[in-house]
């Protein structure tokens, strides 16, 4: 069976190979966070679309099926090589080609801002691409999970995402339930 990117210990290999690039907002999960939300994608999906987070998409197992079907979607065209990124700027969600339309079961998100007007154009993308009854994974602040709730029907979980240079504490959504997003992550252990 396929494990995790950095399983079996030493650090993640996407966050030793890329360093974050401010002026588009690049804010990386921790080496844990990471490992948790691979697990969440292994467990539920079989086609992901990875809108703005290279990071998870990185450290999906280099041959489990769930990593050679799933898409990149980020501004950053450092990945322009890959068969599987489009270059994706969230304000113009009509550009997603439409053979990919309603093909993915898994999105997971975070986009470089926390806006309503931002999040709007993410919901849009995600409809788009999600299949009936596709599930999704999201990060943003605790703040938007009433905004959250109308635009995708996602609900804050126990377990909070580790941002290590972000200033904000981040809360993780999902449209379904999830035992091991019921937990609290011990990286941050003072969120309940
Ligand atoms: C806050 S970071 C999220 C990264 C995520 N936490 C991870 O570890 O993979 C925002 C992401 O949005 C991307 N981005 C920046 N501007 C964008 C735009 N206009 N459209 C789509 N993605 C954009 C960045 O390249 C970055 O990957």
């Amino acid at each position: 069976m396929a494990t995790v990117a950095s399983a079996g210990g030493g650090m993640n290999a996407f966050l030793t190979k890329y360093g974050e690039k401010e002026n588009l907002n690049q804010y990386w999960y921790s080496d844990h966070t990471i490992k948790v939300m691979v697990e969440e994608c292994l467990a539920n999906a079989k086609k992901a679309c990875f809108l703005s987070t290279p990071s998870i998409y990185f450290s999906l197992p280099k041959k489990s099926e769930v990593r050679k079907e799933s898409w990149l979607f980020d501004l950053d065209d450092q990945w322009a090589n890959l068969p599987n990124y489009f270059k994706y700027d969230y304000n113009f969600p009509d550009q997603i080609p439409e053979e990919l339309h309603g093909t993915f079961d898994y999105v997971v998100i975070d986009p470089p801002f926390i806006t309503e007007e931002v999040w709007e154009k993410y919901a849009e993308a995600t409809k788009m691409l999600l299949s009936k009854e596709g599930k999704i994974l999201l990060t943003t602040i605790q703040e938007n999970a009433p905004m959250l709730d109308r635009l995708l029907g996602v609900k804050p979980r126990r377990f909070a995402p580790s941002i290590p240079h972000l200033v904000y504490q981040y809360a993780l959504y999902t449209n379904y339930e999830s035992d091991q997003l019921a937990e609290l992550n011990p990286e941050i252990p003072v969120w309940d």
